[in-house]
């Protein structure tokens, strides 16, 4: 399908999604990252759908996208040299400053906390709706709490169903993951959660150290270790033992098994996974939930290579592993 914003269908998507969200409704769209569950970032009511609709706990903040950076300032306060630096190199795209909130912004949107998660998205169709609505928007990703993020349209149906007013269908997402965190409220930044922009190129830009989260951090859900979990477990193994594990696994009941090469043993459902982490990291969550939907009894993931280049795949995989 296209997903050139100009196209009939999708005009009309756009301009009858943009008076949704005036009207306080939910709209699910497409970003770069993953799809969006979208409302009014102004609006407490709405904002209290999105808790309801998701099965989130009130207290874990929300990201408010932006059409573009220069509504930064509407939203955040003392924003440092270095969250400016970083938004003139990577918005849009798959960043997300924590700021400094400004006094206007809804509880809803922090959890209750001083400080705002925003970003600028790429895609087109998130940057024509944003653009038609005008205001910032309030979009965690549109899967229900603790489970695999949706990547395509289909996903977010099957997940939310009717409990959400308008999916508007961009196709299946570029990057894959969610956006890469950096908190920038507390003094030298830190990422809080690995994404398609690495910590390196953030250091690079930010010019100066750039931690990984450790010690006090704001409440994030995605910090929650099991989280982005597929109901079916899930089992991370290293790749000399991958054909071990098969075996021995395989004798307790179905399985399925990703892998860069088809291990030995036969007796698995067996997906290849890509060799480059952007590749992987695209089709990771569309294949694990259909993995998942097999019924089988474990999935065996041969883990990725222990490399900064895998750090955000790595963690999601970690994440889906852990119960
Ligand atoms: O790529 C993405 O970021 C996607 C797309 C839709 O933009 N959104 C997304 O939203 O992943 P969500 O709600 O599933 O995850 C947002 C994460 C959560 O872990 C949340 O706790 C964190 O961002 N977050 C939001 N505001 C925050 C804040 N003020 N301080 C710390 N963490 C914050
Ligand atoms: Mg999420």
């Amino acid at each position: 399908m296209s997903v050139d914003p100009q196209s009939r269908d999708l005009a009309e998507d756009i301009a009858r999604g943009a008076e949704l969200l005036r009207a306080g409704r939910l709209v699910a769209f497409p970003t770069e990252t993953v799809y969006g569950l979208g409302a009014d970032a102004s609006n407490p009511a709405a904002l209290e759908r999105i808790f309801a609709v998701k099965g989130r706990p009130r207290s874990h903040p929300l990201i408010v996208h932006l059409g573009n950076a220069q509504w930064l300032d509407e939203w955040a306060i003392d924003v440092p040299p270095s969250a400016r630096a970083l938004a003139a190199r990577f918005w849009p795209g798959p960043l997300t400053l924590i700021l400094k909130r400004a006094p206007h912004v809804p509880d809803a949107v922090t959890g209750g906390q001083d400080t705002i998660g925003l970003r600028v998205p790429s895609h087109p169709i998130a940057h024509a709706l944003l653009d038609a609505f005008g205001r910032g928007i309030a979009a965690p990703s549109a899967n229900r709490f603790g489970r695999v993020s949706p990547t395509t349209a289909d996903h977010v149906r099957a997940d939310l169903g009717h409990d959400v007013d308008l999916v508007i269908d961009g196709g299946p997402c570029a990057v894959g993951i969610e956006s890469t965190i950096v908190d920038l409220s507390r003094g030298a930044p830190v990422v809080l959660r690995p994404g398609a922009i690495a910590a390196d190129a953030v250091r690079d830009v930010a010019r100066g150290d750039v931690g990984t989260s450790s010690g006090p951090a704001p409440r994030v859900p995605g910090a929650l270790a099991a989280h982005y979990a597929p109901r079916t477990p899930l089992e991370l193994v290293a790749s000399g033992d991958l054909d071990g594990a098969v075996e021995s696994r395989a004798r307790r009941g179905a399985l399925a098994v990703l892998a860069f090469e088809r291990p030995h043993a036969l007796s698995a459902h067996v997906e290849l996974a890509p060799r480059d982490p952007a590749a992987y990291a695209q089709m990771l969550y569309a294949t694990l939930r259909r993995l998942d939907a097999l019924g089988v009894t474990a999935i065996l993931v041969e883990a990725p290579p222990d490399e900064p280049a895998w750090a955000a795949v790595n963690d999601r995989l970690r994440r889906a592993a852990h119960r």
